[in-house]
């Protein structure tokens, strides 16, 4: 059921840390049995009890600039190749989505790249999604609230150009600054859909740490569906340990694990 409704794929060697995720549901519906669980949860009248359930079993790990070679190689290449393109074509339209963003760092952390990168006036439209499957996580990303022992993977001089009260010295947490907030958009969405609502194209995607809980078929169906929102001269990001090798894909390495379609 986890893996239809969401794509995570939990094998055999898997049944103990589902056992230990779901337990909390159980207790909560104050449930005897993992198959009294099953029985409730596929039970339409208990439609919300799937989310919860799949909130449970997702791992939302993440931070500001996680797999910072990604950040580099777009500050040192990317968005160079990015300006060009977008020079020829006039276009000021600056777009990046992050399709599985967690608690919202790391759209943060794309955004904070191209709005240093682009600059902040109104010269760019510059704008991030990110997306996730999960509600829970997408509140804390609205927020944008972070303890500061999150922020300490920011420098510091980003810190005090896109966070609420400069360096945030004073405070246990810190908030993202209006510069941000009126920059980035988070929504809830499913990479299983086979209808993406979108309307326009990206010019980065980051898909990272998302895939390496799918099986490599739903790896690749979406990815596949992906690359229609993606930019001709776009970017694919994906986790460092999450690779395509083997998949039948038009995508060229560019660099570790960053991609562009081949058309
Ligand atoms: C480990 S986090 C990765 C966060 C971020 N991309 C990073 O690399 O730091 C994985 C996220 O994928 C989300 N996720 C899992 N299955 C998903 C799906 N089918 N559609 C969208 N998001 C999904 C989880 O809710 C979780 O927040």
């Amino acid at each position: 059921m986890i893996h239809q409704r969401c794509g995570i794929h939990l094998g055999a060697n898997k049944k103990e840390l589902l056992k230990a995720r779901l337990l909390k549901r159980l207790r909560f519906h104050r449930l005897q049995t993992f198959r009294a669980y099953y029985e409730f949860v596929s039970d339409r009248a208990n439609e919300s009890e799937i989310e919860e359930m799949i909130e449970s079993v997702a791992t939302n790990v993440t931070s500001f600039f996680r797999e910072a070679a990604h950040f580099d190689f777009l500050t040192k290449q990317g968005f160079s190749e990015l300006l060009e393109a977008k020079k020829s074509v006039t276009s000021s339209r600056v777009r990046g989505w992050c399709c599985a963003t967690a608690t919202g760092e790391e759209t943060y952390s794309l955004l904070i790249s191209l709005l240093e990168y682009f600059g902040p006036a109104d010269a760019w439209d510059v704008k991030v999604l990110g997306t996730d499957i999960s509600k829970k996580v997408l509140r804390v990303a609205k927020k944008g609230e972070y303890p500061l022992e999150k922020i300490a993977s920011v420098p510091f001089s980003l810190r005090s150009r896109y966070f609420d009260g400069g360096a945030c010295k004073a405070k246990s947490v810190c908030q993202v600054n209006p510069l941000l907030r009126a920059r980035a958009y988070f929504r809830q969405f499913n990479l299983m859909q086979s209808v993406f609502p979108f309307h326009g194209r990206f010019d980065v995607i980051f898909c990272r740490n998302v895939m390496i809980y799918f099986d490599r078929p739903t790896q690749e169906s979406m990815i596949r569906r992906l690359l229609p929102y993606l930019n001709d001269n776009g970017f694919l990001f994906l986790g460092h340990s999450e690779s395509i090798i083997g998949m039948n894909l038009p995508l060229k390495g560019v660099a570790a694990s960053v991609y562009q379609k081949i058309f």
